[in-house]
């Protein structure tokens, strides 16, 4: 299993390193758009140092057990925040919080067991979620799995990227809107992917029956998770739901996304392997993600992640956002699709 901690460390020139990233950011198809984005960008140093204190907060972290899930729940649970972190398996979320606590031993940190391939286990743990916090603070939608070589299917018939990465975060955030709204200045972050810049979204097949191209199935749902973000944040605004909604981007991180995924002995996993030396660690991935969900200056419907080459690794920064994803019409297309997909409605505009 690899995480950032046996990350072996590199010996390249910092140009012969760039150089590398940069052609694994064309292996993986990241071509950037050019379009600027009018943002304030974020102080492209900032880190879990300037994070202010999370005290009386409440958070809830999908994929909180690996990853960048488990860098963010322990940097905002270091902060002072009350912490959950929902995942698939229990020992898993034991081990996670047994890590955290070895480094933050005063930690609140709970685990609640969640598939989101699985849309009545989602419901439920918005449910038992609404039956026991006060409110919730931050939502971040971080799980996720990453091109599995055959096209799976979740318990509800959705192929499984659409479902875990997306439609799971879709229902989860319905279910929990009213404890969001409860909180004075709720945020809901939502994870995409340098992925998107070779994605698309087919309306007519969200399923990928058509064909299933892993990596292209894994760009559309980390696409519709970027368009969720930005509709989100549209329908708060229309709606006075007080949330901001933003979405971040890790760059490329050491995870255990690609050996869960692909494989570390498929093409893509001995690339990945070849050049993690020189990808960002997962607490470097968290970065963009704390940033979004705790900095006072971070803004709703701003897409966050690293700015080097090929948006790979770098300094803190505005995301490039394809085209497709500022289509708002396409956005709302999506949205009320994905209501009729999942059969979870959010309140209509002006509620
Ligand atoms: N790593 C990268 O280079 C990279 C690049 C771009 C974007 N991202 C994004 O960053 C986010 C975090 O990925 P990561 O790289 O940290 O991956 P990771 O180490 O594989 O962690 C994924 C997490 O998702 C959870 N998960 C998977 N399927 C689930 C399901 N059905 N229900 C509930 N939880 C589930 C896993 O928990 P259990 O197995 O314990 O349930 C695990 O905690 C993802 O949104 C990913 O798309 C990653």
């Amino acid at each position: 299993m690899i995480t950032e901690r046996n990350v072996p460390s590199g010996s390249a020139t910092p140009s012969t390193w760039r150089g590398r990233l940069a052609a694994f950011g064309l292996l993986l198809g990241s071509v950037m758009a050019t379009d600027a984005i009018a943002q304030t960008p974020p102080p492209p140093t900032w880190s879990t140092a300037d994070m202010p204190s999370q005290k009386g907060r409440i958070f809830l972290v999908t994929g909180g057990t690996s990853g960048m899930g488990f860098e963010d729940a322990k940097a905002l649970a270091s902060s002072g925040a009350r912490v959950v972190i929902a995942a698939r398996n229990p020992q898993r979320g034991r081990e996670a919080i047994d890590r955290i606590k070895q480094d933050v031993p005063d930690a609140q940190v709970q685990f609640e067991a969640v598939d989101l391939a699985d849309l009545s286990s989602v419901r439920d743990l918005g449910k038992r979620l609404g039956a026991t916090l006060p409110r919730l603070d931050g939502l971040i939608n971080n799980a996720a799995i990453m091109a599995p070589p055959e096209r799976g299917t979740s318990v509800d018939g959705l192929e499984m990227q659409f479902a875990t990465n997306y439609a799971g975060h879709f229902v989860l955030t319905a279910e929990l809107l009213p404890l969001l709204r409860k909180s004075d200045a709720p945020r809901v972050v939502t994870l995409s992917s340098i992925a998107i810049h070779r994605g698309s979204i087919n309306l007519d097949d969200l399923q990928s029956t058509g064909a299933y191209v892993p990596m292209a199935t894994y760009a559309q749902s980390k696409l519709a998770c970027l368009m969720f973000a930005f509709e989100l944040q549209r329908r708060s605004e229309a709606g006075g739901w007080g949330i901001q909604s933003m979405a971040a981007h890790p760059g490329v991180a050491v995870t255990e996304l690609v050996a869960r995924g692909p494989g570390l002995d498929s093409e893509q996993g001995r690339q990945w392997s070849s050049n993690r030396a020189h990808l960002q660690t997962a607490a470097m991935g968290a970065i963009s993600t704390l940033y979004a969900a705790t900095a006072p200056t971070a803004q709703g419907g701003v897409y966050y992640g690293p700015t080097g080459p090929n948006e790979i690794a770098g300094p803190l920064g505005v995301a490039t956002v394809p085209a497709v994803a500022r289509d708002a019409a396409t956005a709302a297309r999506l949205w009320d699709l994905t209501e009729e997909i999942t059969g979870t409605r959010f309140p209509t505009r002006g509620r």
